[in-house]
């Protein structure tokens, strides 16, 4: 890394992508790797879809989800064992909102443009303090467009719910394959057809079908495209 040290500030690296494309995996590791900060933002959304449900909030119910944002303290980070956690309101909510019913409600949560707007603010404002890994779906296209660095990861709509199934089966929870490829679709269509900021591929942005790639190749990839290999 020694040489590597003055251009870090200028790394800004986005990671967008569909549902599963692996893109949590492979930009914590990019940014643990190149030493930047690395946000997650679809953890930002999940949070907030989590605080929707647990106070019993119309999902629906737009001005009210952004109500909710602005009492929200969402905080995404370290612990001191350098793992990665969320906290909502104090709590550690890391696990929960990876739940099922998270995953089938956070689209809607994340389409309420003024939800976007609080949310892209703050994504923005870390991102002033330096180099940074983000991933999500409009990093590349609205939150950070003059990134030097964009990567759209895919994979096959197969391996994606392959990946979900086993990491929700890691979590103890069994939901039908069948049910996860249906939510799969569905989020992702929510998400690409959204008003605001919709999921898509930037123009610039290098494009990664991550179906037959390990982790270790996908970060490789990326790796060798920032330090100008
Ligand atoms: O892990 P997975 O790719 O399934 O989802 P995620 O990155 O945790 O994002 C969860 C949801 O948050 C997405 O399906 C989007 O609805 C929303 N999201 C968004 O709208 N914009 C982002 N920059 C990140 C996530």
């Amino acid at each position: 890394m020694q040489g590597e040290t003055g251009k870090r500030s200028a790394w800004v690296v986005a990671v967008d992508g569909p549902a599963g494309a692996g893109k949590s995996t492979v930009a914590r590791l990019v940014a643990s790797r190149l030493g930047l900060l690395y946000l997650d933002t679809g953890a930002m959304y999940r949070a907030l879809a989590l605080k929707a449900l647990a106070t019993g909030t119309d999902v629906a119910d737009a001005l009210r989800l952004v109500e909710l944002l602005q009492e929200a303290d969402i905080h995404v980070g370290e612990d001191p064992n350098r793992q990665l956690r969320v906290w909502l309101d104090g709590q550690d909510v890391t696990d929960a909102i990876r739940r099922p019913e998270v995953h089938a409600t956070v689209a809607q949560v994340a389409s309420v443009p003024g939800v976007r707007a609080g949310m892209v603010d703050r994504q923005r404002a870390l991102a002033e303090l330096g180099g940074v890994v983000m991933d999500g779906r409009d990093i590349g296209t609205y939150v950070l467009p003059n990134a030097p660095f964009k990567f759209f990861l895919t994979a096959s709509l197969e391996a994606r719910a392959a990946r979900r199934h086993r990491e929700l089966a890691a979590r103890g929870f069994s939901v039908d394959p069948g049910v996860l490829r249906q939510e799969i679709v569905a989020r992702d269509r929510m998400d690409s057809t959204r008003a605001v900021a919709p999921l898509q591929c930037a123009p610039d942005a290098q494009v990664i079908d991550t179906t037959e790639l390990s982790v270790s190749q996908v970060v490789d990839q990326i790796l060798a495209v920032v330090r100008g290999r």
